[in-house]
């Protein structure tokens, strides 16, 4: 019988037009491009405006840009994930909304939350349904409005964090192309570091978590730094080793975008030059959930049909992991 893998057959993204520099964010906390750009490699990132426009605006522009330029019936979709950090609503799954309003009226849908991990995550969830036979066609969306819970007074995380959505369609494939190998994990002394207090189940929203900013992400920086910095460069060498791939055989790196440092010590250990590291921070910041199909999409004219494809993530949690994809399609 012939083995079934999952494999990305088209990609998708939407970045909101509003560009926030850093020059700007100088004006609204105690900071300096010279600072942002040399500790994060962020040079602006993009914010999403408007009254009622929550992240499903932004998952839904992305995946319309995949259908119609994939030409795929959204009648087709059998499910769509929508990997989020920063739902619409606290109930009312988003991807649920974002099913109906693209078309896909044959599917069904439900959000994933693995914070910076959640499309990485999302990636295993969605090859595993079609690796099983089950469906044909999973629509994985990774979109985060992080102007939502970002403090605009605090300098420590408003420089890092922008908005975006960018979208994947796992399909079956039969030339053993597509997802190979992946190493997830979780540990959870990370709910200390990186977090948002209120608004959840142990401390519902009030006037005192309002008046107290715990409805704002909060991070300790550094030691979110080392974790990330330590953990993704290890499940990266783990997916070379484990698949007996050497540098060479590595044709792009695909690294969680929070930090420039974090990715340029991610592929040292990897041992890939820059020009095989995929790399947009410096003009959306972190994304959370998108950075990894915001990566696909804008070097998806350069991927061909058989590269391989190291993806590493690291998020609140801590979640972190890394997943081996052979590339299927030239574009
Ligand atoms: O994606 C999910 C996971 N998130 C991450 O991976 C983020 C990981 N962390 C980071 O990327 C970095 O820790 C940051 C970019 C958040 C901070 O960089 P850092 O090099 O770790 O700086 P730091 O927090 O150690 O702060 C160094 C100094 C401090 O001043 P003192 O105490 O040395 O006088 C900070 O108060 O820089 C100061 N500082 C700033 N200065 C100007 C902190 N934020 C700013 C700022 N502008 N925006």
């Amino acid at each position: 019988m012939t083995k079934i893998t999952a494999a990305i057959s088209a990609v998708g993204k939407y970045v909101p037009e509003y560009i926030l520099t850093n020059k700007e964010l100088e004006t609204l906390v105690d900071t300096n491009d010279e600072w942002i750009t040399s500790r994060t490699g962020i040079e602006e990132r993009r914010i999403l405006k408007g009254e009622n426009k929550g992240t499903s605006f932004m998952a839904i522009k992305a995946a319309e840009e995949l259908i119609q330029k994939s030409k795929i019936n959204p009648k087709e979709i059998d499910l769509v994930i929508v990997a989020t950090a920063t739902p619409d609503l606290m109930v009312a799954s988003t991807a649920v909304f974002v099913a109906t309003e693209i078309g896909a009226t044959n599917a069904f849908g439900y959000d994933l939350q693995a914070a910076c991990s959640s499309f990485l995550y999302g990636m295993s969830t969605a090859a595993s349904y079609i690796e099983s036979g089950r469906y044909k066609k999973v629509l994985l969306i990774g979109a985060d409005k992080m102007s939502s819970i970002i403090d605009y007074t605090d300098r420590t995380t408003c420089i890092i964090f922008g908005d975006g959505a960018g979208a994947a369609l796992f399909e079956p494939n039969t030339e053993n192309l597509g997802l190979q190998d992946e190493y997830l994990r979780s540990d959870g002394i990370g709910r200390e570091f990186l977090k948002i207090d209120a608004g959840g189940s142990l401390l519902p929203a009030s006037e005192e978590t309002l008046k107290t900013g715990q409805h704002f992400i909060h991070q300790e920086g550094k030691t979110v730094f080392k974790h990330a910095v330590s953990n993704m460069a290890d499940v990266s060498e783990k997916m070379l080793t484990r698949n007996n791939l050497t540098k060479e055989d590595i044709q792009w790196l695909v690294p969680h975008q929070a930090n420039k440092r974090i990715i340029e010590a991610t592929a040292n250990r990897v041992g890939v030059e820059a020009d095989k590291v995929m790399m947009n921070i410096q003009k959306y910041g972190n994304t959370t959930s998108a950075t990894l199909p915001l990566l696909l999409a804008d070097y998806e004219s350069q991927l061909k049909k058989g590269d391989n494809l190291i993806f590493a993530a690291f998020g609140g949690g801590f979640t972190w992991g890394a997943i081996y994809l052979k590339w299927a399609y030239n574009s």
